[in-house]
């Protein structure tokens, strides 16, 4: 698959088949990943990567809370979204929100109904393989971006073997869970959730595209010489 080709068809998947991934593809897209650029050459990124029971056994955990807990949760671990969340960044957040729920029939304010798309992160939305990129806590800004960088690095590698992600910050909602289930070191903090597998592409909540910003509303253009 050619690069223009994986970054145009990598989107946030929110339904997937149960189609099993084998264990060496796993092992196959984190290798090629690591190739992800870092700051010193780091490679500040650690994952745990989950299949079948273990899956099973984290989604059960879950899955009786749901109705309860959410949308809080155990408490975020880190801020995701600054607090107030400022034009444009709000608007645009709300955007792919409304575009979600549209897309699944889900009206404004059917909140129930909402909370229980939400509840899906926590199975992975059906995906076969769940992974988690944690980070050092001592680690800073540079690092997190690095993780970022190796994150999308995944999702692209995953398009060259036919697999669609999700990545999912909402399990830093369940930091406390997560971290006794994996046995996370106390150095180590979840930076983000993943759902990986095969998408199915006949859900409705798989239909649309998030939009994105003109090019020159992001970027400038200096000193460049001019055609012609
Ligand atoms: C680090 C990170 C965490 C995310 N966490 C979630 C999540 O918990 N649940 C979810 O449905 N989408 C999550 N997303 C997906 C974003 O909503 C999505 O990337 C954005 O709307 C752009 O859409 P696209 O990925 O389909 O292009 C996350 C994305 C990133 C980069």
């Amino acid at each position: 698959m050619h690069v223009f080709e994986a970054v145009a068809s990598r989107y946030s998947c929110r339904a997937f088949l149960p189609t099993p991934v084998p264990e060496a593809v796993v092992r196959d897209i984190l290798a090629r990943a690591a190739r992800a650029p870092s700051a010193g050459n780091m490679q500040p990124w650690r994952v745990y990567a989950l299949a079948g029971k273990r899956v099973e056994e984290l989604k059960a955990l879950l899955a009786p809370r749901m109705a309860t807990e959410l949308p809080k949760g155990e408490g975020a671990e880190y801020v995701i979204y600054p607090e107030p969340l400022t034009e444009p960044y709000r608007s645009r957040r709300f955007e792919v929100g409304e575009m979600l729920y549209r897309s699944i029939g889900v009206a404004r304010e059917d909140r129930p109904a909402r909370y229980r798309q939400y509840a899906r992160n926590y199975e992975f939305f059906g995906a076969p393989v769940a992974l988690f990129f944690a980070r050092e806590k001592a680690h800073g800004p540079a690092q997190w971006a690095d993780i970022g960088g190796f994150l999308q690095t995944v999702a692209l590698v995953a398009r060259g073997h036919g697999l669609h992600t999700c990545p999912q910050q909402a399990w830093v909602s369940f930091h406390k869970t997560v971290r006794a289930f994996l046995k996370l070191p106390d150095n180590l903090m979840i930076y983000s959730g993943m759902a990986l597998g095969y998408a199915d592409e006949t859900a409705p909540i798989n239909s649309w595209r998030s939009p994105r910003e003109p090019l020159d509303s992001y970027a400038s253009f200096e000193g460049f010489p001019t055609d012609g």
